[in-house]
């Protein structure tokens, strides 16, 4: 039987017949630095790099050397509720490298989706205490007046209609006490349109695109409120809109008056810096700077979804420190992908020492997580990235102006087939034309968005160039409504000059194919 049978009939059959009918169905079997190898003899440049995860390349010979001399001194693996010693030196590592003043508490996991449900989890128990001490002391002031005016046999004029003292108390208890659960029951994350954060269920809550959500919304009650990349004030509308009203009575005089103490359902705002899965789309540098200032005003938590963009894949260990939102000290950091290196699951949740939940760190754990393996492997992969002065860092920032010229160049030649290259560092997206004008096969696959795809499959079939397309190119889109075709560019920071040129001049191929019809080849 072959291993896609095997696949087909016991994993992902739809998914096995989607990468057959591109011929993308290969089988590897081998990694190495900037290659993989299918176990019928090829050798592929990788310009997919784990969409984000290889900044160093395919097991690299440091992190092997890690790996294998840490199992080979019979490191403890499990030892679940103890000291974690890797896991303390890495937490440190990583705080080392923040530059606000601020010290995080790391919460580790075992992958992306992990370390956003955690700092989800952590936002939502910090304003449900916040909510809770609100509605309890409203909850009071009421009594107190209650009690008060029966005790003291005060005359007072109740507001509008009430004449009944008991039924105005119970009125206004009930009400806020709607209130307060319509919080509990359906908190509120904001987000950006276009964002990816994740499957498990709250993260998926606050992933944009509708066809990764939909059928899954009575999974977890979160609402999420998406803003528009160029409308960053709606955000304030959100909070502001999104609320809950809690009331309480004040006497003036004889006449008793209703106050209103109005709290957000908005537990946090998340974002990342530059969207990966979304299409490749950096966040404009004006609009984090409006984010940054809504930051300071509103005091709504943020989380940088760093999982991505962090760890070297723009040229830095965080990247939002090289943007306008360097100004905020966030109050929730995710990473993971590059964190392991290419070789160990891991996710960590950094959270702002001033807002940490105390009961957080023996709320939320996991059998794996804090693993002292996984922090060995992720403390030399960062020590990697930082050596000889931030070498590869640096290389990471060059290869990718390469890379992004290069594109450029090819979309003022091709105009009518490239719509847009943009990127920063080696996260680089090439959207493709819906090729209107052009034959009814390119038509249909440039409005289907798989136009992506199939280019991927002759690059992957003629020259050996492994590039994808974010996989919800693989789901049924919207009827009649054009899907984005995006190539992702994410090489490891040792991609060379020569494997450059190469991915450009075949792609050249392709678009002459293109641009003569010529479907047929
Ligand atoms: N956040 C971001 C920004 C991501 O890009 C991803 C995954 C996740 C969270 C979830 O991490 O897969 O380890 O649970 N992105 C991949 C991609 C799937 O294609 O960009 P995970």
């Amino acid at each position: 039987m072959s291993v896609q049978h095997n696949y087909n009939n016991f994993c992902k059959p739809k998914l096995n017949k989607l990468l057959s009918a591109l011929k993308l169905d290969k089988n590897y079997i081998k990694a190495e630095g900037n290659y993989l190898y299918t176990d019928d003899g090829k050798k592929v440049v990788d310009f997919v790099g784990g969409f984000g995860v290889s900044i160093l390349g395919h097991n690299h010979p440091e992190l092997i050397k890690e790996m294998t001399t840490t199992l080979q001194s019979n490191v403890a693996i499990n030892s679940q509720c103890s000291v974690r010693s890797e896991s303390a030196n890495l937490a440190m590592v990583l705080n080392e490298y923040i530059d606000n003043g601020h010290n995080y508490k790391v919460n580790f996991s075992n992958s992306g989706a992990e370390s956003v449900e955690a700092a989800i989890k952590h936002a939502y128990k910090v304003h449900f205490d916040k909510v809770r001490r609100e509605y309890e002391r409203i909850t009071r002031i009421l009594n107190d007046f209650y009690y008060k005016v029966e005790r003291e046999g005060i005359e007072i004029e109740l507001p509008g209609e009430e004449n009944d003292l008991i039924d105005f108390r119970n009125d206004l208890d009930e009400y806020n006490l709607n209130q307060f659960e319509s919080f509990q029951k359906s908190p509120v994350i904001a987000g950006l349109k276009g964002s990816y954060h994740g499957k498990t269920c709250s993260p998926l809550k606050v992933t944009f695109n509708k066809s990764y959500r939909e059928g899954f919304e009575g999974l977890s009650s979160i609402q999420a409120a998406f803003v528009d990349h160029d409308k960053p004030q709606r955000l304030k509308e959100i909070v502001n809109e999104l609320a809950c009203e809690f009331y309480y009575p004040v006497l003036v005089g004889s006449k008793v008056e209703i106050h209103t103490l109005k709290i957000t359902r908005v537990m946090a705002f998340i974002m990342e810096v530059l969207q990966g899965e979304g299409g490749i789309k950096p966040v404009p540098e004006k609009t984090l700077e409006q984010l940054a200032a809504i930051h300071g005003e509103l005091k709504i938590p943020f989380i940088l979804d760093e999982i991505q963009t962090g760890c070297g894949r723009l040229g830095s260990i965080y990247s939002y420190q090289d943007t306008a939102l360097k100004s905020i000290a966030p109050e929730y950091i995710t990473l993971s992908k590059a964190l392991g290196g290419g070789l160990v699951k891991i996710g960590a949740t950094l959270i702002r020492d001033d807002i940490y939940d105390q009961d957080f760190g023996i709320l939320h754990t996991s059998t794996f997580a804090e693993d002292d393996l996984s922090s060995k492997v992720a403390i030399k992969a960062l020590e990697l990235l930082k050596a000889n002065d931030s070498e590869l860092l640096k290389r990471v920032n060059v290869q990718g102006e390469k890379l992004l010229n290069g594109f450029k160049e090819l979309q003022q030649r091709y105009p009518e087939i490239i719509k847009n290259v943009r990127g920063k560092g080696l996260m680089i997206g090439v959207e493709l034309t819906p090729l209107l004008t052009r034959s009814p096969f390119f038509r249909a696959t440039g409005k289907q968005g798989v136009l992506s795809m199939l280019v991927a499959s002759y690059l992957l079939e003629y020259h050996n160039i492994r590039l994808l397309a974010p996989l919800t190119t693989m789901l049924k889109g919207n009827p009649g409504k054009n899907r984005m075709s995006i190539l992702r560019v994410q090489p490891p920071a040792t991609i060379t000059d020569e494997e450059i040129e190469a991915l450009l001049s075949s792609f050249v191929e392709v678009l002459d194919i293109i641009q003569s019809n010529n479907e047929y080849l």
